[in-house]
């Protein structure tokens, strides 16, 4: 006889869709408080399984992973705007795509970016003037957009800047999980789906615009864009403009906002804790002195490393993972059918305090090698794992530390709001504008 696991009921349409809708993040924590670390429910007709323990999670990132696809919900909502990029697509040509891809992302391709990524910060950090407020994680989003637009595609992105303002936030905000229409297809004509559309030409007349000027260019630098048109000509693969697109689109989108929200998610936390801001301040000024960071100089400091890495443990920007089954499986005593939709949330695992003590507080001062050696390994993934980890892995930790340690050797930042609050869009977006005052230090 099958187990499922345990869950909340409710009519099967409405099931729990009302509570998770208006609250999802709590709508997660009373789930894994009431019923444990798997929960399985309805949300507008959709079996939806959240798992939660580190055990469970391995199995399902790592030693089961051909059981679990990315699924149906995930493709419903970011077909359109990722295509058959490598977030989405699978198999063989998965694969493929991801060794192509990947030595962009090695470590000797990572120093050249390192020193772009801090003139871009420099400049970025020009326009600020002493006493003023900014909206840092809109500031934050330009820049990481000019970062990944310089050292990926070869293009400056001031000459595409009024056509991308706002893409990203407006595309993840399709996705917010707050709002009924989310579980609804994009085509049907709200204004949130009007301004998505909107977005998504935007977003398809730059890239093709960046391809365009590419093609037509003598001596194109070597950098990812390169790669890809390079394959995408090689008369061997079978790859089209169109995949060329998708690739592109799911970099832009997948690198640049999750990058903005980490760096965001960390000056708010240093700007709110003094004692972890003068420990990074203080190894930045006897470390760097006046200098620019660059890339050897991340291994001297592992405060900043720990105020990185423990940001991202209490604001995870992509703070859920979703899977679906491709055949029947059973994940600890339970059985889970074919089809259904794995939500794997970060922001739980993150938050319980199994491994993390006080799990709601900043402490950065946690991340000893004593207590790394002792956490379970799925306790804490902001970047997935298994084989569908993140790529842009150590460049987006090489350029969140780069970022802040080049903001904070300039400005102090003061918090204005009283507290941060969340909206689940596609990554963990700040429900208001963080806006903070910089003075210069
Ligand atoms: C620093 C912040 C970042 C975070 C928190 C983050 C998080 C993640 C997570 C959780 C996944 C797995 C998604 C899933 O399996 O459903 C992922 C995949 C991916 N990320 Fe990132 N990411 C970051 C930065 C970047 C950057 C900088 C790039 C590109 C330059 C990038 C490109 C990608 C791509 C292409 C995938 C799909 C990989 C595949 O399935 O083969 N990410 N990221």
């Amino acid at each position: 006889m099958s187990t499922l696991p345990p869950g909340p009921s409710g009519l099967p349409v409405a099931g729990s869709t009302l509570s998770f809708v208006r609250d999802p993040f709590s709508t997660y924590e009373r789930w894994a408080e009431e019923y444990g670390d798997i929960v399985a429910t309805n949300i507008a007709g959709r079996t939806f399984v959240m798992v939660a323990h580190p055990e469970h999670i391995e199995r399902i990132l790592v030693t089961d992973q051909q059981h679990y696809g990315k699924g149906s919900f995930q493709r419903d909502q970011l077909g359109d705007i990722v295509g058959d990029g490598l977030l989405l697509s699978e198999g063989e040509f998965w694969h493929e795509q991801r060794n192509r891809l990947q030595p962009e992302f090695f470590r000797e391709q990572l120093t050249q970016y390192a020193t772009m990524m801090v003139d871009e910060t420099r400049a970025r950090a020009d326009n600020w003037t002493s006493g003023e407020t900014i909206t840092l994680n809109s500031e934050l989003q330009h820049l990481t957009l000019a970062i990944m637009a310089r050292t990926l595609f070869g293009f400056d992105i001031e000459d595409a800047e009024g056509q991308f303002a706002n893409t990203a936030r407006t595309i993840s905000e399709r996705f917010n999980l707050s709002h009924v229409s989310t579980y609804l297809a994009a085509w049907i004509p709200t204004p949130r789906n009007r301004r998505y559309r909107r977005a998504m030409n935007n977003l398809d007349t730059v890239i093709y615009d960046v391809i365009e000027a590419r093609r037509a260019q003598d001596d194109s630098p070597n950098d990812l864009l390169a790669t890809l048109i390079a394959a995408v000509d090689d008369p061997e693969t079978d790859l089209t403009d169109e995949t060329l697109r998708d690739e592109i689109a799911t970099v832009i989108l997948g690198g640049h906002d999750t990058a903005a929200l980490a760096m965001t998610y960390t000056l708010t936390a240093l700007a709110r804790h003094p004692d972890a801001e003068a420990e990074v301040r203080a190894e930045l000024d006897e470390v760097l002195g006046d200098d620019d960071p660059t890339v050897t100089d991340l291994p001297a400091l592992p405060r900043l490393d720990a105020a990185v890495k423990e940001a991202m443990r209490l604001h995870p920007p992509a703070y859920t993972l979703f899977r679906e089954s491709n055949r029947p499986m059973k994940i600890g005593e339970y059985d889970v059918p074919e089809g259904a939709t794995l939500t794997i949330p970060q922001w739980v695992v993150h938050h319980d305090s199994r491994w993390f003590e006080s799990p709601w507080e900043y402490q950065p001062d946690r991340w000893t090698d004593e207590f790394e050696a002792s956490l379970p390994e799925y306790a804490y993934f902001p970047f997935c794992g298994g084989k569908r980890h993140c790529i842009g892995m150590r460049y987006g930790l090489m350029e969140t530390k780069l970022v802040v340690a080049t903001l904070l050797q300039r400005f102090r930042f003061d918090f204005q709001l009283p507290e941060l609050s969340f909206a689940a869009a596609l990554t963990l977006q700040p429900a208001e504008p963080v806006s903070v005052r910089v003075t210069t230090v």
